[in-house]
């Protein structure tokens, strides 16, 4: 398999390949899932709640995602990953630009930031100095206290119009890569087509040009309240490296998610 970079992840929405990304946060499972196929491995801050416990991603620290990147590094030499830039650890571009050094250092490929028309300055400043960028709309769970819980996003005809022109100030500013979690599959349609750059989805129907689910989710091992859009692969096929073939065979054929796991 071609060693995946930003280019080949843009080739890949050219040929309409699907990626396929899932989070990892050690190096035995980031070397199963290299080995199994996975094109993007997200060191994501969901660490704070699958790994550490807590009920949100807010107490998750750059240390944190620091020491998993190191981890994921050492089990997947020729992986691209993607290491999540923690809550309030980018609250202004200088912040970003400190936090980030850590992260590349420790192996990332492409940091992930949450949010939209402040972090304009950020992307820009970031991709400048040589650290590629993703964006995250839709649900992004450390906003969840403005949220009010873990909700689906751009439901109105005014919410998914401003979610569209977020989606292209985040591309003209940088970004490399867009994750959009939980809305509804018209407007993550929209958005897919109307951009450039490769858009990853969770929750978001099987319109978008890749995939990412939390790891935790796809074997079945979270606990307390499972997310709709996501599906348990290990109850599907008993053994955790078929589990992760079925996930990418799944996605490459756009089988998952299927409208069950989607939004309208
Ligand atoms: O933190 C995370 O795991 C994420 C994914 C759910 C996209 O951001």
């Amino acid at each position: 398999m071609a060693k995946i970079t930003t280019a080949v992840l843009q080739k890949m929405k050219q040929q309409a390949d699907k990626i396929t990304m899932l989070t990892a946060y050690d190096a035995s499972f980031a070397k199963l899932f290299a080995e199994q196929g996975v094109d993007v491995l997200l060191i994501g801050d969901s660490l704070g709640m699958v790994l550490q416990g807590h009920s949100d991603t807010l107490p998750v620290t750059v240390a944190d995602i620091t020491y998993h990147t190191k981890s994921v590094r050492a089990g997947a030499p020729d992986a691209f990953v993607i290491a999540d830039l923690p809550f309030m650890s980018y609250a202004t571009p200088e912040q970003a630009m400190q936090s980030v050094t850590p992260l590349m250092q420790a192996g990332a490929n492409m940091v992930k930031l949450e949010g939209g028309d402040f972090l304009l300055p950020t992307i820009q400043a970031l991709t400048e100095r040589g650290v590629p960028v993703c964006g995250h709309l839709g649900l992004t769970p450390q906003s969840v206290h403005i949220f009010g819980g873990y909700k689906v996003q751009g439901k109105t005809d005014a919410a998914a119009d401003a979610m569209l022109a977020q989606a292209k100030a985040l591309q003209d500013a940088g970004a490399q890569l867009l994750v959009l979690e939980c809305i509804p599959t018209p407007l993550a349609r929209r958005i897919t087509e109307a951009l450039r750059i490769p858009v990853i989805g969770i929750g978001a129907g099987n319109v978008t040009d890749g995939q990412v689910l939390v790891m935790h989710d796809l074997l079945g091992i979270s606990s307390g309240y499972i997310p709709k859009f996501s599906k348990n692969y290990l109850a599907q096929t008993g053994e955790i490296r078929s589990a992760i073939a079925a996930y990418v065979s799944e996605v490459k054929s756009q089988v998952f998610p299927g409208t069950e796991h989607s939004f309208n």
